[in-house]
């Protein structure tokens, strides 16, 4: 996932596209063994990555700000949050999910991490071309401070 995640970031212009492709296989590939609900969360993240990338490269100035993209991105990304707590079902943290116990310990603060995500992505509907920056900031911090605590390597 680590390698996947820097061919993401250096993947530039419409041709970059395709290895992205390529490394998102490759993600996906990692969990082959995954099933059922945990499938469909992964899933769900992959494509939160995906809705991300565009509008990450518009707000560090790769690609033309197009206010309609971040629209639709940022509203798909508003309603994957609003599902993540139900993908979360007790017990569900088999390899190979990266699921942390601490999640069922801890659901309200895991819910509440989903809501900031919704509440960002929401934010980030509105952004123009001078607040997307901030607003993208704001999102991506949503996602890691849910996954240092949250989501685990494991073997
Ligand atoms: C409320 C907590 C939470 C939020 C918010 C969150 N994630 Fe996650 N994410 C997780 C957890 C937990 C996992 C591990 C799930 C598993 O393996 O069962 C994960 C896994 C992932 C994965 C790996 C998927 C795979 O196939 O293994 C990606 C990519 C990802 N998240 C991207 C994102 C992005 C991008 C955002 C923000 C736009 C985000 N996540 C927001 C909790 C969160």
């Amino acid at each position: 996932m680590k390698q996947g995640r820097v061919l993401l970031l250096a993947g530039a212009g419409v041709a970059g596209v395709f290895s992205l492709l390529v490394a998102l296989a490759g993600g996906v590939q990692a969990h082959k063994g995954a099933q059922g609900v945990v499938k469909e969360r992964m899933k769900l993240m992959m494509r939160a990555e995906k809705r991300m990338r565009p509008i990450a490269r518009m707000a560090a100035g790769k690609r033309a700000f197009d206010a309609e993209t971040v629209r639709r991105n940022a509203q798909d990304l508003m309603q994957y949050a609003e599902r993540i707590p139900s993908l979360f079902p007790p017990g569900s943290l088999k390899p190979p999910s990266e699921a942390a116990a601490a999640i069922w310990q801890q659901f309200d603060t895991f819910r509440q991490q989903a809501e900031n995500m919704r509440k960002a992505s929401q934010q980030l509907m509105q952004a123009k071309a001078q607040t997307l920056p901030a607003a993208v900031q704001k999102l991506q911090q949503t996602c890691k401070s849910c996954h240092v605590r949250y989501r685990v390597e494991k073997e």
